[in-house]
């Protein structure tokens, strides 16, 4: 397999293409960016922490009946992946309630809700990823009920295989956002994009430190040591 030319550059990773039409290979950058890219940094070896958590876990995914774009580990940096077409699409699933819901619902940060919730945002910078509803999401075009029924219980499924494998790491898994994509080999729907503490809230569970990109986003400083460790624990977790 040979690595091809590069056909998108995002915020903090580089996709390339390969000589397999349905394969590409995904870098993963030393740069963090929050609150819709207003604020950036780099930090020296979050792409090699972002790329081994997201890797772990998408192949523990796959590994347990859940079709994601990973394929295997390349290198430090980098993975390849099958090919997508992006659905422009985020489902967050909330086992508490924290972050911009804990804002918009008026509840303290960390609210413990009974049930799981799993809300929908549009993918779309210049809106700032506003949340929509399933009819909204059939109306732009980006899914049908079907399809939307089909990623919510993907989702559901994702978040009952990984809120247990946190736990064994003594991690709580408080909420996270999934990508999907259409398999450009047989046009299933997917996860694509990663899963890691840029995309998952984590919480320590001990100490309720974060283990996440909030130790960014709310200025709390050793973001790349929160990651390792989330690394650690799960490696710990997946050899035992
Ligand atoms: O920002 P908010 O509180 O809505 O985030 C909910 C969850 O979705 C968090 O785990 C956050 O890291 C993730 N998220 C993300 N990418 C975004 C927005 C949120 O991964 N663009």
């Amino acid at each position: 397999m040979t690595k091809g030319e590069l056909i998108f550059e995002g915020n903090e990773k580089q996709v390339f293409a390969t000589d397999h039409p349905d394969q590409v290979i995904f870098r993963y950058k030393d740069v963090m960016v929050a609150y819709n890219n207003v604020k950036r940094a780099r930090i020296k070896g979050k792409g090699a922490l972002d790329n081994q958590i997201s890797a772990l876990l998408l192949d523990y995914l796959n590994r347990n009946g859940v079709e994601t774009h990973f394929i295997e580990l390349l290198g430090e940096k980098e993975q390849l992946c099958r090919k997508i077409e992006i659905i422009p699409l985020q489902v967050v699933v909330h086992n508490r309630i924290a972050g911009s819901l804990a804002v918009r619902l008026g509840v303290e940060d960390g609210y413990r809700n009974p049930n799981t919730i799993v809300d929908l945002r549009y993918n779309n910078d210049k809106l700032e990823d506003p949340f929509i509803n399933r009819d909204h999401a059939v109306a732009l075009g980006l899914a049908t009920y079907q399809e939307l029924d089909g990623m919510y219980n993907i989702a559901r499924k994702v978040n009952d295989l990984l809120f247990p494998l946190f736990h064994r790491a003594g991690i709580e898994l408080v909420d996270m956002k999934i990508e999907f994509g259409r398999a450009s080999d047989t046009g299933t729907i997917i996860i694509s994009d990663e899963i890691s503490p840029d995309t998952c809230r984590l919480w320590d569970e001990a100490t309720g430190e974060r283990l996440d990109k909030d130790r960014f986003r709310l200025d709390l400083s050793r973001v790349e040591e929160s990651y390792k460790t989330v690394l650690d624990r799960l490696n710990q977790v997946m050899i035992s």
